[in-house]
């Protein structure tokens, strides 16, 4: 069957927005180097983070070597090796590092090893991934999240409890670190902590509508299931919608890595809810899909995460099924596109619209460009163009 009007307007935007992609990315790449950016300051570029251990230090590299894996620009590279020496300083401060392991070394270390198979680089993912394991809570059966004593201020700031019993959503995507140490050593022991981790997780933080908790929190000592404190969504019982991204992509990662269909139909169940709620918000999602009428916040990470969780699923499916996810995947980036992108090459960042958290009294981390909506909007495009890095 030939192309028809849908497909030829998706591939017409495909092939526009890839060519803006080269020269913005060019042009970040030369000028920000082995920095590590977050989001652009009031002069509209990027600056080195303040924090060394900040969970998001990998996407910057993530991004490089995907340009590099579809260009072939060495200057792609050599920045990425660049900042990939910068973070090895973390993994000698276990203490520092919560379960975002995997976000940081799966884009760096693990992204270069794979791309180029440099031993060093193996080596740091191998340490990353030792580190990630030794967060399981054998009782629980869950990875710790975050970082800290039992009376922390962040445990007080999500709502009270004691934080060395919690477990996150977002943790689903740090699993595939452990999926790739034990593919690479041939030892099962990474993958059954990831496999456990997952049960876990379908277990209490996925609802039995597709929508999901993001903390659940344990007795730290006997993994009694305590209760849901609210965390970065609108509230306890709401549905913080960059969470449900990570549980549509997460799920069906730990489907790729483990062929187990339970994961793969939990990833499709998420990606139904998330469907449905941004059919009726114009294909942009919300920061949280429970969230009050007004004021109406957007979280364009939640957008490109989420095409991206899309994409992994149709890759799953027979192609009758699969042009569902893919056609959902592209009005969602479509209308992100529309609505956030910024493509002059003279300033930082790409995508704005990305919300950190709901309850923001400052109003400085709501609708704002973020480094990982960028990443993932660069995954999606690239892997729609068949010139994707598998980094997870
Ligand atoms: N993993 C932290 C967040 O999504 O905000």
């Amino acid at each position: 069957m030939g192309e028809g009007a849908a497909e030829r307007s998706n591939r017409e935007w495909l092939e526009g927005v890839y060519d803006k992609l080269l020269i913005k990315m060019k042009a970040e790449c030369a000028r920000v180097g082995t920095d590590i950016p977050y989001s652009p300051g009031e002069d509209g570029m990027y600056h080195d983070t303040e924090d060394i251990t900040g969970w998001t230090n990998g996407f910057w590299p993530g991004m490089l070597w995907q340009m590099y894996h579809a260009t072939g620009d060495e200057a792609y590279r050599a920045v990425a090796e660049g900042v990939e020496r910068r973070l090895e300083v973390v993994l000698n401060d276990p203490e520092a590092l919560g379960h975002d392991l995997g976000f940081m070394f799966l884009q760096s270390s693990v992204a270069n090893y794979r791309k180029t198979g440099d031993r060093e680089a193996r080596r740091r993912g191998l340490l990353a991934a030792a580190e990630l394991a030794a967060r399981y809570n054998l009782d629980g059966k869950f990875i710790r999240a975050w970082v800290g004593p039992r009376d922390s201020e962040q445990g007080r700031k999500m709502g009270g409890g004691d934080i060395r019993g919690w477990m996150i959503i977002d943790s689903m995507m740090n699993l595939p670190l452990l999926y790739w140490a034990s593919q690479e050593l041939d030892d099962p022991r990474y993958c059954k902590i990831a496999v456990s981790h997952a049960k876990t997780a379908q277990q209490y933080i996925v609802r039995p509508d597709g929508s999901c908790n993001h903390i659940v929190a344990f007795d730290p000592d006997t993994g009694e299931y305590l209760n849901s404190p609210g965390g970065q969504g609108y509230g306890q019982g709401s549905s913080w919608s960059r969470g449900q991204s990570w549980a549509v992509y997460g799920f069906a990662l730990s489907y790729r890595h483990t062929q187990d269909p339970s994961f793969l139909d939990t990833a499709k169940q998420c990606a139904h809810y998330c469907i449905a709620n941004m059919a009726v918000t114009d294909w942009l999602p919300l920061v949280d899909y429970r969230q009050p009428a007004q004021p109406v916040k957007y979280d364009s990470t939640a957008a490109v995460i989420t095409a991206c969780g899309l994409l992994e699923i149709a890759g799953h499916v027979e192609e009758n099924e699969a042009r569902f996810y893919t056609e959902a995947a592209y009005r969602i980036l479509r209308a992100c596109e529309a609505r956030f992108a910024d493509w002059d090459p003279a300033r930082d960042s790409i995508l704005t619209g990305g919300t950190y958290f709901y309850h923001d009294p400052t109003g400085k981390n709501t609708e704002v460009p973020i480094i990982y909506a960028d990443y993932f909007l660069i995954e999606a495009v690239l892997r729609l163009k068949g010139k994707e890095l598998f980094e997870w």
